[in-house]
């Protein structure tokens, strides 16, 4: 990333079954160049795994958490527990309630411990990723750059859109 190689963000989701979702982020990263990590960890299915991963994640530069979940979701709200680093929290839309129950269990965290709550879904996958390079901007100038021009090109293309009218 713009001169940075280890990794600065930390994608983690509580399942595979996730990654469809969680993929968005991946990719967004990847297209500004943000060195990053994607894993699997449960925060109830491996709370210990979770726990040791945040702490030494931290310890080795990671600036910013993405964390996906579905359903009951404590996953995004474990993380935050754990680091003070800023936690972006992904709405996962699966189960019977389709990421509304993840998204109120995710955006409902009580004062002290904020989890920045997204978007269910990829859209939300997307955003997080853009916010994290908001967040990493404020210190790594050639990303406010290359956000500047991920803007303004997305800018042109909507004034450039075209309807199927005569
Ligand atoms: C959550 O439960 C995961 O984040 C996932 O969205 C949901 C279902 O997990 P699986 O049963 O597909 O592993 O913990």
């Amino acid at each position: 990333m713009n001169h940075v190689d280890k990794p600065l963000v930390g994608i983690l989701m509580g399942s595979a079954s996730d990654w469809d979702t969680m993929a968005a982020a991946h990719k967004t990263l990847d297209e500004f160049d943000v060195a990053h990590e994607c894993n699997v960890i449960s925060a109830h299915r491996a709370p210990e795994a979770l726990v040791e991963y945040v702490k030494s994640a931290e310890k080795r530069g990671i600036e910013v958490f993405i964390a996906g979940a579905g359903m009951a979701a404590a996953l995004p709200g474990v993380v935050a527990a754990h680091t003070s680093v800023p936690v972006l929290g992904v709405p996962v839309e699966s189960g019977a309630m389709g990421g509304q129950d993840a998204l109120h269990a995710i955006v409902q965290m009580p004062p002290g411990i904020p989890v920045g709550t997204l978007a269910i879904g990829k859209a939300g996958a997307k955003n997080a990723a853009l916010l994290a390079v908001s967040i990493l901007a404020n210190k790594y100038p050639p990303l406010k750059t290359a956000l500047e021009t991920y803007r303004a090109t997305q800018t042109r293309k909507a004034l450039e859109a075209k309807l199927p009218v005569d």
